[in-house]
């Protein structure tokens, strides 16, 4: 059997945990909110209309924070057709998605989702067909206290207190060019520097997130960063960073390798960003938001186009999981942990419905994906700090990504309570591997309190509405392939093959 070894060592912190690397997403778009969060007529809506379904399996999820309202939705978005008197909003037509938009949800109903859901609100403002104005207005809407005329409209649509969201981010995409508004870098670093500005004026300690590269693979991958942030350093504080991975023809050992490319962003990122400032010989430092990351099969989304008719939350990108997108997830997560010190926020891309953890059927069940397990035991389990590894690990041959280590992997402890949580992944699509794992600069008396492993003889299983237990986490030493034997403080796992595993140690 192939070997893999890592020594944890406390003393080699990366960062706290950021609880708001658990974000996600919530676009008005396919059934993400209407029959997915939102859906007054199903059996188990509440009396604001929520399906309480979705909620419980958003709190199950661990999901901290959301972004919303878009995506490329935003772009083309105006917040006020979203508030007042329901039977007064305007039906717009949603170019970025070709359905209509009812306006049935706006802020003042998202406020009340995520106040049920436990989450922070992250917002996106329209600087696609919108400018600084727009931003000040749906600002002044969300935040201002009171004594104006939008905070007193707010104040009369049921919403005493301001919303206090602190995180907003500055646009949706803008070097890209299918979205509405798309920019050139300067002319973005330009606007988002007066947005940021204008809205700094206003509350000063906001957390602004400006427009990075929807993807590595885009022609101007690091020259937008740089120029937006020549324009914006001062008055920003991240930038953002999509990225979203799939297997391309049958080529599952790149398609496992993903978290290669999401390091390589993020280290890419972090250099050209610090470049920035170092030109500018500002001692500030700008961390990533990571808030669009997941598997999503854009590839079959680009040779369907979008349905000729314009229909309200038609289905869109409902990707279906099977188990090998769930390992890449976890595999994800365990990247951007690993960049803990400045990926201090993430979202996936989304929550319900469309390329999500949790699937719904309007009148019907809501149920877990695959993709769901690896993030809600990643969000319950990683505390404390998150520790820096040395991974010593056999490498395969990938199309993509050149060599790839077979065996990624990211761990956290806790000092408050002791804990250490490894999270694993094993790329190989044949075989297990043997993991060593050196515990003993933790101190004697560790003992395994717990393992979970995502894994199935067949990596293409999936879950469905009749079938939404097939993929689900068991013990490491109840699957396949998987062991774990301790002695004193070093630890063998057998990592099943396509496999994804977090094991949590306690005294
Ligand atoms: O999450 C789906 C879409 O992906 C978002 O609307 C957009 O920002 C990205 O291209």
């Amino acid at each position: 059997m192939l070997r893999a070894r890592v020594a944890l060592n406390p003393a080699a912190v990366v960062a706290p945990v950021s609880r708001r690397t658990f974000g996600s997403f919530v676009e008005h778009m396919g059934r993400c909110v209407y029959t997915g969060i939102y859906e007054p007529d199903h059996p188990l809506a509440d009396e604001d209309g929520f399906r309480t379904d979705v909620l419980a399996l958003a709190r199950e999820l661990g999901v901290t924070m959301v972004r919303y309202p878009g995506g490329n939705f935003v772009s083309g978005y105006r917040w006020e057709d979203g508030v007042g008197p329901r039977g007064q909003r305007p039906r717009r037509r949603d170019l970025a998605w070709r359905s209509i938009e009812t306006n049935e949800v706006g802020i003042d109903e998202f406020a009340k989702w995520a106040e049920k859901a436990d989450v922070e609100i992250m917002y996106a403002v329209n600087l696609g067909t919108r400018g600084v104005q727009e931003a000040l207005d749906v600002h002044e809407y969300i935040n201002h206290p009171e004594g104006t005329a939008l905070s007193e409209q707010r104040r009369a649509n049921g919403a005493e207190k301001p919303y206090g969201i602190k995180v907003w981010c500055l646009g949706n995409e803008l070097d890209g060019p299918w979205q509405t508004g798309h920019k050139t870098p300067e002319e973005y670093g330009l606007l988002a520097a007066s947005t940021a500005r204008a809205l700094r004026s206003a509350e000063p300690d906001l957390e602004l997130v400006a427009c990075g590269s929807s993807s590595s693979s885009m022609p101007t991958f690091g020259t937008w960063e740089s120029t937006v942030l020549e324009h914006a350093y001062d008055v920003v504080d991240y930038v953002s960073c999509h990225a979203y991975y799939e297997e391309h023809d049958g080529d599952l050992g790149s398609f496992l390798a993903s978290a290669v490319d999401m390091d390589f962003f993020v280290n890419s990122i972090v250099a050209t960003a610090d470049a920035v400032g170092a030109r500018l010989k500002s001692t500030k430092k700008i961390n990533l938001s990571f808030d669009e990351w997941n598997v999503w099969y854009l590839s079959r989304f680009q040779n369907a186009p979008l349905p000729e008719e314009w229909k309200v939350a038609p289905r869109v990108i409902e990707d279906r999981y099977n188990v090998a997108d769930a390992v890449v997830v976890g595999n994800l997560l365990i990247s951007l942990l690993r960049h803990s010190d400045r990926v201090t926020a993430a979202c996936q891309a989304q929550l319900v419905n469309v390329i999500a953890p949790i699937m719904t059927e309007p009148g019907g069940p809501a149920w877990r994906q695959t993709i769901f397990h690896p993030f809600a035991k990643t969000a319950a389990l990683a505390k404390g700090d998150v520790l820096r590894l040395h991974i010593d690990a056999p490498t395969y041959e990938t199309a993509k990504y050149g060599p790839a280590p077979l065996v990624d992997a990211v761990a956290t402890h806790d000092a408050a309570t002791g804990d250490v949580t490894l999270f694993a992944v094993n790329r190989d699509v044949a075989n297990p591997v043997e993991f060593g794992v050196d515990l003993s600069a933790l101190g004697a008396g560790l003992t395994v309190a717990e393992s979970w492993t995502l894994t199935d003889d067949d990596v293409y299983a999936s879950n469905s509405k009749d079938a939404p237990e097939r993929v689900t986490l068991r013990p490491l030493t109840d699957v396949p392939g998987g062991a774990i034997t301790v002695d004193g403080g070093a630890v063998t796992l057998s990592l099943p093959r396509v496999s994804w595993t977090a094991i949590r140690f306690t005294r």
